[in-house]
């Protein structure tokens, strides 16, 4: 039995029950209607109505009737992509029509649901104990729920994301190969293995390096699942020794669809590198990530760790036998993560293999491989930086701590890279904190190496400052002061389900529907420039690899604090 309580009101936390009035009875048939105050605003309703009587061809015309109780007295109704928005102060008014069977026509109540009122949170973030500027156990929790909600696939039972379920589960390779899982890229949802690859290897780095961090914050097990989800899935790519999935998706049909991806319906392609269309940085990425994966899960699963790195180990064979870039052999990645060369990755999955096994060839592979000089940066595409601190750390010899040296004077104030007035080392315009981010970890792993570590700290801790709130506001959504509401970002700019989602949502001006806690947004201009639109993906995408580096930064300032280094 259900007891219904009928209060008559505005809308109560995006919920409202209202009855059928101007009832009018034609015998047979009748037509009544439905009056919603609107006193929040409303991105996307639902709406149940339920009937005294059985009802047949109802008819209604502001919304789309997307189901029926079997008794016909029950039926759900959700918005039409232009009625979706309502108004503080409008009146929605639904009128049905329809046939009964009796001497009267059915009383109604229409239960209205306001899909865009999503009462999700995050957990309550721990006291900053560390009594640092801005609460790191807040963000670490945070960022990881960020790739929670980029998780694709059949979604595990303990998914903290609300309003996330399963999605392309029907992912294959061109031999059904299972290839669901993953993460998607952005605020899209292609999955492309270059970056999702790099993120990972970043983000195992840090984990490796910082535990403690993560224990403190008692993020360690959110962040063992945070690294293993993608692994499992780099796994599955690696179909053979000489073949594995780099791309499922098409980038340009998945970019002309504005929705969520538990909805997406078109054609989702696999591309894969084999030994006639190789892919040496693609390759030398996932085997670093293999190997740095073999490292992390060593003292917890040893059955996991040792499939990794016989994977790690193929992965690297592939990379050194078979040379090409993989964005010259399979196009599709061309034109979003074309790669500029695979020398990098060649060192990087050299000294993670040396690392993961002490296997002296593997070391020797990546010093012929090495790129001598101040690097550029770090990125999903550019692995020197990275590469000259484990070097470094390997082998102790003074070139790569010269280079080190020489990198961070080029990224330091006074050096080649140019700055914000407010104090963010811009290095690119697309995704400027990223890079940043990416050089501060780079800077707290190379003060871990004993160089310039007190310099390098504080830079890293004024450039995630920065990031955090330093200029006024902050670039992660759902963390600080003034943060990002409006990110380029499909999903959580949807309304609930069942309610639809197209373009329309995109073009709103109000915040997402939904906080995609913790993603790190692409950020400023050279002039510390930046607005909160959802149509500008240079400043305001959210991506794997841009919260990647960043997270292992603020565990590195986490774990130095901890350490009382700072
Ligand atoms: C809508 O009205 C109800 C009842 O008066 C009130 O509790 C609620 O806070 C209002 N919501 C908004 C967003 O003003
Ligand atoms: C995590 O911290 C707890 C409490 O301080 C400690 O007992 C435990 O050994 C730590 N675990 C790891 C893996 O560092
Ligand atoms: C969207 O996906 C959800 C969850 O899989 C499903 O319940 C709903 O019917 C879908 N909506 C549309 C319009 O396909
Ligand atoms: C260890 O990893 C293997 C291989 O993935 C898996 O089958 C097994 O269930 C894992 N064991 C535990 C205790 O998680
Ligand atoms: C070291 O790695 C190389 C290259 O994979 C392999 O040929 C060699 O057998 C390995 N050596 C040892 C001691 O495992
Ligand atoms: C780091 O320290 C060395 C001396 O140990 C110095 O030559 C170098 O310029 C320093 N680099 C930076 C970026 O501070």
């Amino acid at each position: 039995m259900i007891l219904l309580l009928l209060v008559i009101c505005p809308l109560v936390a995006g919920r409202l029950t209202v009855p059928m009035t101007d009832v009018n009875d034609w015998g047979g048939r009748f037509q009544g209607q439905f009056n919603v105050h609107v006193n929040e605003t409303v991105d996307g309703w639902e709406a149940i109505i339920r009937f005294s009587l059985p009802v047949t061809n109802l008819d209604e015309w502001m919304g789309d009737i997307i189901s029926h109780s079997s008794n016909n007295m029950e039926f759900t109704i959700v918005n039409k992509p232009h009625t979706s928005v309502q108004k503080v102060g409008d009146t929605l008014q639904i009128t049905v029509q329809g046939a009964y069977a009796g001497s009267k026509a059915p009383t109604a109540t229409m239960e209205f649901i306001n899909m865009g009122h999503d009462p999700f949170t995050a957990p309550p973030p721990h006291k900053n104990t560390d009594a640092t500027k801005y609460n790191y156990d807040e963000v670490l929790m945070k960022s990881i729920m960020f790739y929670e909600a980029q998780r694709s696939g059949k979604l595990p039972s303990n998914n903290r994301i609300q309003w996330r379920s399963d999605s392309a589960l029907n992912d294959r390779g061109n031999n059904g190969e299972d290839l669901t899982g993953g993460w998607y890229d952005a605020g899209d949802h292609v999955k492309f293995n270059f970056p999702m690859a790099a993120s990972t290897t970043l983000l195992t780095w840090g984990l490796l390096e910082f535990k403690d961090g993560y224990n403190a914050s008692e993020e360690l097990d959110r962040m063992y699942d945070c690294i293993k989800w993608p692994l499992d899935y780099l796994l599955k790519c690696h179909v053979s020794k000489y073949e594995y999935y780099v791309q499922v998706g098409d980038g340009s049909q998945d970019h002309s669809y504005w929705g969520r991806p538990e909805n997406m319906t078109m054609p989702r392609p696999a591309f894969k590198i084999t030994q006639s269309s190789p892919g040496s940085d693609i390759a030398g990425e996932t085997a670093a990530t293999f190997a740095a994966g073999y490292l992390a899960f060593h003292n917890k699963n040893l059955t996991y760790a040792n499939i990794l790195l016989t994977h790690a180990k193929d992965m690297y064979d592939f990379a050194i036998n078979y040379k090409a870039k993989y964005s010259d052999s399979v196009n599709q990645a061309a034109g979003y993560y074309r790669s500029s060369d695979y020398e990098d990755e060649l060192c990087w999955g050299g000294v993670w293999l040396f690392l993961a096994t002490r296997n002296q060839s593997y070391l020797t592979e990546a010093e012929k491989h090495y790129e001598a000089g101040p690097a550029w940066g770090q990125s999903w595409d550019e692995k020197n930086t990275g590469c000259m601190i484990l070097l470094y750390k390997a082998t102790h010899k003074e070139q790569y701590k010269l280079d080190i040296e020489a990198t961070f004077r080029s990224w330091m104030p006074g050096g080649s890279i140019p700055y914000t007035p407010a104090g963010l080392a811009w290095r690119s315009q697309w995704g400027a904190n990223r890079y940043a981010a990416n050089m501060a970890m780079m800077a707290l792993m190379a003060a871990e190496q004993g160089l310039n570590a007190t310099v390098y700290r504080k830079w890293a801790e004024s450039q995630i400052n920065y990031i955090l709130g330093d200029n006024g506001r902050s670039f992660v959504v759902g963390f600080g002061q003034n943060p990002p509401e409006r990110p380029h970002h499909r999903g959580s700019s949807c309304p609930l389900i069942p309610a639809p989602c197209s373009y329309f949502e995109f073009q709103q001006p109000g915040p997402n529907p939904h906080v995609l806690y913790g993603a790190l947004v692409g950020g400023p201009d050279q002039n510390d420039g930046y607005a909160d639109k959802r149509d500008d993906y240079v400043k305001n995408e959210v991506a794997c690899d841009y919260n990647a580096g960043f997270q292992s930064a603020v565990a590195g300032l986490k774990s130095a604090h901890l350490r009382g280094r700072m």
